[in-house]
């Protein structure tokens, strides 16, 4: 492997990510089944992915960017959303909700969580490649792909 895709290692699998997440909320959105229990089952593994990547990209990520004075303010932003994310898909994880409204807590969830994406893949990813150097980045990678799969056992 050659030393610059070593080090843009964290920031694929991150992007990876984002792509299967968003395309998976953009698929329900995009031809919405019509009962809400085939509605709750499309639902349920992006849950779980959007779970298991916060909860992963906080420990192998942002704990870092919040261990350096030049990043701490961006993780802590970053991990607000990420608790705003959690409450929305708690919400649309009960049971009291009618189609319409789930359909449109699920079109904010995937609003917020492309905002998210967009931030963290411009400036966030651009900060960190400035502070962190690569031996850095290639501990985040493998701390990532241990603790995703830790956690999507978890919230499972
Ligand atoms: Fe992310
Ligand atoms: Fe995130």
């Amino acid at each position: 492997m050659t030393q610059a895709a070593t080090t843009t290692q964290i920031f694929d699998i991150l992007t990876q990510d984002h792509r299967d997440v968003m395309q998976r909320l953009d698929r329900i959105l995009a031809s919405p089944a019509a009962d809400m229990e085939s509605l709750r089952m499309a639902f349920a593994p992006v849950r779980a992915m959007l779970l298991a990547h916060a909860l992963a990209e906080e420990r192998a990520f942002y704990s870092r960017l919040k261990q350096n004075a030049r990043t701490e303010q961006t993780a802590l932003s970053a991990g607000g959303e990420h608790e705003i994310m959690t409450r929305l898909i708690e919400d649309l994880s009960g049971y009291g909700l009618n189609r319409d409204e789930f359909l449109s807590l699920l079109r904010g969830l995937a609003d917020l969580t492309r905002e998210h994406i967009e931030t963290e893949e411009g400036p966030i990813f651009a900060e960190a490649r400035q502070v962190f150097d690569r031996a850095m980045l290639d501990e985040m990678a493998r701390s990532m792909i241990i603790e995703k799969s830790r956690m999507l056992q978890a919230v499972a």
